[in-house]
């Protein structure tokens, strides 16, 4: 007689569960940005976008990632300015320790002060001093070009002959992009504020407006699309606490706190309301204007924007380009 199956369930002893998968370790991560701003400010589409406000909110770190989205491609042309060839010379070493781990076989050239990656896009790192110093750029064509501390150019006459280099036969796979940094103060925040600060909430996407009158700035007579408006900008705030590398190390904070307060609320702060010799110094937006529509800042989708990174082999920075006007 066959032995009568038992139908009691079986006990299975409990087995580990494996650890989950941690994407950014498997994935060797040389560059990953800070969430809030600077991620912003990494995914932005618009054509003209500031980034400023506060000292040490990972500003210039962010300008040197953002060419990363496209020096890949063959058809890149990329150019870097600083005001003087001193100040160039920091950022130039900041992105020989973040290049090479993030574009392998990327190639400086010390004699063109350019990189060059494996599959030819190029990034030029240079300085625009005086207005005359354009000339340098008369003739090129560059699809991003970056101003590293734009309130250090007195007036805008460079950011605005640089617009006229900003094209590419490859635009539309490319896009076209102006970025700049900064800190308020500095010979150049009057006009800087205007162009960036003044036209909309902070975070927000506007039609760029001519500094002189306020007019957008839309497509000339003759044009088949004239009178629509040209090109958008935004203004992205940063702040210290944006950037853990720094704000852990608590005692830059510190000697921020210890400037004078027109410094501090400048470069702790990120304040554009206060300029040295200012009619009115102690002007605080927060206490001085009665209602201040606080608007969200608008980033990318959330999907987007942790695809905003970049690794040893790859860079996922696929940001929006049907929106670069
Ligand atoms: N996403 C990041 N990943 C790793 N390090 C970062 C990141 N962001 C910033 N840092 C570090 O923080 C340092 C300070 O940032 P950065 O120089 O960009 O600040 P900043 O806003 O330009 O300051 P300043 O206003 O003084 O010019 C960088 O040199 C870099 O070492
Ligand atoms: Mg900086």
């Amino acid at each position: 007689m066959e032995p009568k199956v038992s139908q009691k369930t079986e006990t299975v002893p409990a087995e580990p569960k494996a650890p989950e998968f941690d994407v950014e370790e498997a994935q060797d991560i040389v560059f990953k940005p800070n969430p809030g701003p600077q991620t912003f400010f990494l995914s932005a589409s618009e054509r003209e976008v500031l980034y400023g406000g506060a000292a040490g909110g990972g500003k210039s770190y962010a300008m040197l990632a953002d060419p990363l989205h496209g020096l890949n491609d063959p058809n890149f042309s990329g150019l870097l300015v600083r005001h003087t060839t001193e100040e160039l010379r920091e950022l130039i070493q900041k992105s020989q320790e973040l290049y090479p781990r993030a574009v392998p076989g990327i190639k400086w050239s010390e004699r063109k002060s350019q990189w060059t990656s494996p599959r030819g896009g190029r990034l030029w790192m240079s300085y625009l001093d005086k207005d005359t110093d354009v000339t340098r750029y008369q003739g090129q064509a560059f699809n991003w070009i970056g101003f590293d501390e734009l309130t250090q150019w007195p007036t805008p006459y460079a950011w605005d002959y640089m617009r006229s280099r900003l094209r590419s036969a490859h635009a539309k796979d490319l896009g076209l992009y102006m970025r700049a940094t900064t800190n308020p103060g500095g010979s150049g925040h009057s006009w800087v504020k205007k162009m960036f600060i003044d036209p909309a909430p902070a975070g927000k996407a506007f039609w760029a407006t001519n500094i002189e009158n306020g007019q957008t700035i839309a497509f000339p007579k003759g044009h088949s699309r004239e009178g629509e408006p040209l090109f958008k900008r935004r203004f992205i705030p940063a702040s210290l606490f944006d950037n853990p590398y720094l704000a852990e190390a608590g005692d830059y904070e510190a000697m921020l706190l210890s400037l004078p307060e027109h410094q501090r609320k400048q470069l702790l702060e990120g304040n554009w309301d206060i300029n040295e010799g200012a009619a009115f110094p102690e002007f605080d937006r927060n206490i001085h204007v009665i209602a201040q529509e606080t608007i969200p800042l608008t980033g990318q989708s959330s999907a987007h924007v942790t695809m905003v990174m970049v690794r040893t082999l790859a860079y996922y920075g696929l940001r929006s380009r049907q929106t670069n006007n």
